[in-house]
């Protein structure tokens, strides 16, 4: 695990297609607002996720659908440093110049893991 601008940063185990972590190494997910960034040598970029007020976890990938920079997690929002689009936490746009949602991918949670499917 390491720290980059404050979001925990944690390596997934890829099987196929889906990418596990366990929640012992997951914990900034245990409570609303949390975000960890998963990452994994199979993966093109790493993935966001993120739990919210509502207690669910939405996965999303860092590419900024602009030109690919990797948009930065704020406590509720997305933010790419490059050409300042600004991201809803559920990937939509909330400001251009891009003007495609941050790819999302299906996330679900066991007592013991947070499972992503990370298909193509
Ligand atoms: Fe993100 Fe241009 S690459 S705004």
């Amino acid at each position: 695990t390491g720290c980059a601008a404050g979001v925990m940063s944690v390596r997934g185990d890829l099987d196929g297609t889906t990418l596990f972590v366990r929640k012992s190494d997951a914990l900034a997910l245990e409570n609303a607002g949390g975000v960890l960034k998963v990452w994994s040598s199979g993966l093109d970029a790493p993935i966001v996720v993120r739990r919210t007020a509502s207690q669910e976890l939405v996965a999303l990938s860092v590419l900024c659908t602009h030109k690919g920079c990797h948009v930065t997690p704020l406590p509720e929002s997305f933010e790419c440093p490059c050409h300042g689009s600004k991201f809803n936490e559920d990937g939509s746009v909330a400001q251009g110049p891009a003007t495609r949602p941050l790819r999302r991918f299906a996330v679900r949670e066991t007592p013991v893991s947070i499972i992503m499917e990370v298909a193509p």
